[in-house]
C-alpha cells in the first residue's frame, strides 16, 4: 500500500515540475485504479435549503447576506427530486441544506424513513453542525452518510473563516468523530487557497484526513464570492511564498495526495472544481484520483439561489425546467465517462473497505 509522509505531502505541493507532476498524477491514478477501480459513482445532489443561520466568512449562504432570496423545498419536491435520482440510475442522494433550523429533526426523519422505504437508494446528508440528537434521529431514520468539511484544522486561521455559534464552541473535527460513532459513513474535506492558508497547514489537513480514517473527501477550490468578507479582501493573504493559490492545479493536487493517504475513500470531482474548469475540471480529477460525481439535482427554479459562491458550474443532472429527465444531458455524462475510460458504478457505492 502507497504510503507518504507529512514531508512528502508538503514537498508535492510546492512542487511544479511538469513531469514530476505527471508522475503524481499517475501514481494517484494507479492508487484509484487498484482500490476503487473504473466505476464512477453518481451522486444526485439536492439542495433542499438555502437558509443558514451561521456567518462563515467565505459562504454566499451565511445569515448576513441579505440580498440573497432564501427558500426551502417542500416534502413533495424533495420525493419527487429524489425519484428523478432513482430514473436516471443513481445510486445515491445528497440531501445539502445551509444550518436551517427551519427543517425540523422529525420533519427530515420522516422523509429519510420515506426514501428508505420508497426506494433502493442510499441517504447522505449535508446539513451543518445539527446537535447529537438530530444527527442520532437521522441515522435511525436510515441516513446512510453525512458530510461535514472541516475546511480548515489550523487552529489560527478555523476561527477566522468560521465562528462559532453563540451557545456552541465544538470544532468540526470534533464533530466528525461523532458521525463516524453515530455509525454514518462520514465524508469531510477542506477549501484549497483559502486567504491566510500555508503549504504546511494545507499538508496538516490531508494528513489529518488519514489520521480521521474518512469514508468520502471532498476538496476545492476556495472561490470568493463577493457579498461575504473573505470574498471583499477582508482576510490577510501571507507572503506569496508561504500562500497557498486556489487555483486548479493545487486542486488537483490535494486531489492526488488525497488518494495516496486515503487510497479507499470515495473522492468527487466537485462542483467547485467543475466550476473553475467547465469543460475538463470533472474528467481531469477523475484522472488525478477521484471515482465520484455529483449531479445536480436541485430544481432548476433553485439553482441560481444555492450560491455558496459566483458562477456555480454544475454537473447537469436530469432535472430540465418541469423537473423532468433530460436523457440527453444523462447521456452526455455517460458519454464523457466512457471518454476517459471509467464506466458508470452501479449499486450505492459504499465505502470499500480491505
Ligand atoms: N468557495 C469554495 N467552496 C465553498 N464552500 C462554501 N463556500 C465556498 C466558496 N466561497 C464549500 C465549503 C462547504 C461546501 C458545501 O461548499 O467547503 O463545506
Amino acid at each position: 500500500m502507497t504510503r507518504i509522509s507529512y514531508d512528502d505531502i508538503c514537498a508535492w505541493l510546492r512542487e511544479d515540475d511538469p513531469d514530476r507532476l505527471a508522475s503524481l498524477w499517475e501514481r494517484a491514478d494507479t492508487v484509484r485504479r487498484e482500490t476503487v477501480g473504473d466505476a464512477v459513482h453518481l451522486r444526485g445532489l439536492l439542495e433542499i435549503s438555502n437558509h443558514c443561520c451561521r456567518m462563515c466568512t467565505y459562504c454566499g449562504l451565511r445569515a448576513g447576506n441579505r440580498k440573497l432570496r432564501r427558500y426551502r423545498m417542500d416534502e413533495g419536491e424533495i420525493m419527487s427530486s429524489v425519484f428523478n435520482a432513482l430514473m436516471a440510475g443513481y445510486g445515491t442522494v445528497v440531501l445539502q441544506a445551509g444550518e436551517d433550523y427551519g427543517i425540523e429533526g422529525l420533519w427530515l426523519a420522516d422523509i429519510v424513513r420515506r426514501i428508505k422505504s420508497e426506494t433502493p437508494l442510499a441517504v447522505t446528508l449535508s446539513m451543518g453542525e445539527r446537535p447529537q440528537k438530530d444527527l442520532v434521529l437521522w441515522r435511525d431514520a436510515g441516513a446512510d452518510r453525512y458530510l461535514l468539511r472541516f475546511e480548515t484544522s489550523d487552529p489560527v486561521l478555523y476561527p477566522l473563516i468560521h465562528p462559532s455559534a453563540p451557545d456552541r464552541h465544538q470544532h468540526r473535527v470534533d464533530i466528525v468523530r461523532q458521525l463516524k460513532q453515530i455509525g454514518y459513513e462520514t465524508g469531510s474535506g477542506i477549501m484549497i487557497g483559502i486567504p491566510g492558508q500555508g503549504y504546511e497547514s494545507l499538508a496538516r489537513d490531508i494528513h489529518l484526513f488519514e489520521a480521521l480514517d474518512l469514508d468520502m473527501i471532498g476538496v476545492g477550490p476556495y472561490i470568493p464570492h463577493p457579498d461575504t468578507p473573505m470574498g471583499r479582501n477582508e482576510l490577510k493573504k501571507l507572503p506569496a511564498a508561504e500562500q497557498v493559490p486556489n487555483t486548479e492545479l493545487m486542486t488537483y493536487k490535494v486531489i492526488a495526495l488525497t488518494r495516496m493517504v486515503c487510497p479507499e475513500a470515495n473522492i468527487p470531482a466537485t462542483t467547485a472544481l467543475a466550476t473553475v474548469n467547465r469543460t475538463e475540471g470533472i474528467k481531469t480529477g477523475l484522472r488525478r484520483g477521484a471515482n465520484i460525481v455529483m449531479p445536480n439535482l436541485t430544481p432548476v427554479q433553485y439553482r441560481s439561489l444555492y450560491e455558496i459562491y459566483p458562477e456555480k458550474g454544475c454537473i447537469e443532472g436530469p432535472s430540465g425546467a418541469s423537473g423532468v429527465i433530460d436523457p440527453r444531458s444523462l447521456y452526455n455524462l455517460y458519454q464523457r465517462l466512457h471518454d476517459i475510460g471509467r464506466t458508470v458504478g452501479d449499486g450505492q457505492g459504499n465505502r470499500r473497505r480491505g
